[in-house]
């Protein structure tokens, strides 16, 4: 894919985040056995993989606004164009070794997503989109899947943990959904979700809960490749609203009658 200087600068700056990243993953797996600080040296690899990030883009785009999982916020100079990053989403695997987990970055433009990258460095797929260029893994174009039978969709979410307030709806979703469907994922990094339901690996994503920097590289990579995406609540808005779903696009109403059906 050709893709805009933004989005070179995007990858330029997962993959540099991608690296560090790994390298600390090596070590967590090391600390399996010993839990003794895990957590500690976990969130000093996730502040370090986001200053590499920052460094990046703001140093090339300075006048840009910030909004990312562990900074604050900033406004910038040209207030129509802001980045959205989360420099490891699926902290929780990564904390127990599991290989799955991701840095996300995503451009918003006058309020729209137009950019995004989700780049999983442990299996090396790089997930990128840009507004009217589709969306690509590596060199492969993405492409949702074209199951229309929700008895044979697959679909992922995220389940709350530590007593979160979404839990009884995220429940009362999964006894409604799962009689109908072939099975539900949790995988534990809903950026992934997304790119997996871009590249048709599954059929339709939901959550309930999420942050921006976890769903706004997501939303343009579902987009570009043909699927679906609105907040869980029709009118919402996407990125704030922290509850969205997503899917093919024959099978998005079904699975939204089932996810909405909620009372
Ligand atoms: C989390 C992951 C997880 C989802 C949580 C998110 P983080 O992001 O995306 O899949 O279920 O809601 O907070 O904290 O690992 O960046």
């Amino acid at each position: 894919m050709q893709g805009s200087a933004n989005l070179n600068l995007m990858i330029k700056a997962a993959r540099k985040a991608g690296r560090s990243l790994v390298k600390d993953f090596r070590e967590v797996e090391n600390l399996q056995v010993s839990m003794k600080g895990a957590g500690d040296f976990v969130s000093r690899a996730d502040i370090a993989a986001e200053a590499i990030i920052r460094e990046e883009l703001m140093g090339a785009r300075p006048n840009y606004g910030w909004a990312a999982e562990e900074s604050d916020a900033e406004e910038g100079k040209d207030p129509t164009r802001r980045w959205i990053v989360d420099p490891l989403d699926g902290t929780t695997n990564f904390l127990h070794g599991l290989p799955h987990w991701a840095v996300s970055i995503g451009l918003e433009f006058k309020g729209e997503v137009v950019a995004g990258v989700v780049f999983d460095a442990a299996k090396d797929e790089m997930f990128v989109a840009e507004k009217g260029a589709g969306a690509w893994m590596n060199e492969t174009r993405l492409r949702v899947s074209n199951r229309s039978r929700m008895i044979e969709s697959i679909f992922a979410t995220g389940l709350p943990f530590g007593g979160s307030a979404n839990l009884p709806a995220s429940l009362r979703d999964l006894g409604r959904l799962l009689p109908v469907c072939a099975g539900v994922r949790r995988w534990g990094a809903a950026a992934l979700d997304m790119a997996y339901v871009a590249a048709g690996r599954l059929d339709g994503f939901w959550e309930r809960g999420l942050h921006s920097w976890d769903v706004a590289a997501g939303v343009v990579i579902v987009r570009e490749a043909g699927g679906l995406i609105e907040p869980l609540t029709p009118g919402g808005d996407l990125l704030e609203d922290g509850a969205l779903i997503c899917g093919n696009e024959r099978i998005f109403d079904q699975f939204a009658g089932v996810i909405r059906s909620d009372r």
